[in-house]
């Protein structure tokens, strides 16, 4: 799975906005990254890209409360990344029809360059009534969504597969492991989110 060519050789910081169209105009397929507040967006973002302080990482709930747009340089290719602001902490009204609110919606349905969501549990929850409606929300979008699982550090390691196995079951889309601690599942997430940026030949050659 080492493709020398598809290397991150750079990830830089291009913007943060409250809302999406004060966000620079897509140059490049980009990836969203969504989640409950304090899952592990952020730091799933730094293990990707081998940058330990890209994006803010907290012990308290909601530090990303921006759309915050992040650019990475392949050697040969480039694609962007959203950090997208978590829910569920903020204390919203039973009349909003989404806890994930109303930045995040629109964003989703007017950023013409994104290509994928990358939705992230923690490992131990699961998903919440939260993900489940963000995944249904997806579906109407015609957006491919990615499930990941991570602080899978968390977990003795016989455990993997069962709890990965039923969280498939559960979500009806593909699930990845991950953990930002130990870099497990790194490489696959970063080839699936090249898959879908477009970044990788359909078939290698021979
Ligand atoms: P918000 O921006 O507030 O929505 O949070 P976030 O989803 O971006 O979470 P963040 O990356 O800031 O991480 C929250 C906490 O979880 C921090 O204390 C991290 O160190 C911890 N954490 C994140 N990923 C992992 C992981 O894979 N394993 C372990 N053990 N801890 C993790
Ligand atoms: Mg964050």
């Amino acid at each position: 799975m080492s493709e020398p060519a598809r290397e991150i050789v750079d990830a830089i910081f291009i913007a943060a906005a409250p809302d999406v169209r004060d966000l620079p105009a897509p140059v490049f397929a980009e990836v969203a990254f969504a989640g409950k507040s304090n899952v592990g967006k952020s730091s799933l973002i730094n293990a990707l890209v081998g940058r330990r302080k890209l994006a803010r990482t907290s012990n308290t709930p909601g530090r990303t409360r921006e759309l915050v747009l992040f650019r990475v340089q392949l050697r040969d290719g480039t694609f962007d990344l959203v950090d997208l602001p978590g829910y569920g902490y903020a204390k919203v009204s039973k009349s909003e029809r989404r806890a994930w609110g109303p930045m995040i919606e629109r964003f989703l349905q007017q950023r013409a360059g994104l290509r994928c969501v990358v939705l992230i549990v923690d490992v131990r929850r699961g998903l919440s009534d939260d993900d489940l409606q963000l995944l249904e929300f997806l579906a109407t979008c015609d957006l491919p969504a990615l499930l990941i699982a991570t602080k899978l550090d968390k977990l003795p390691r016989s455990k993997f597969e069962p709890t990965l196995r039923a969280l498939q079951r559960d979500a009806g889309t593909k699930v990845l492991g991950f953990s930002a601690e130990t870099g497990y599942g790194r490489d696959a997430l970063l080839h699936t989110l090249l898959e879908h940026t477009g970044l990788l030949p359909d078939r290698p050659a021979g």
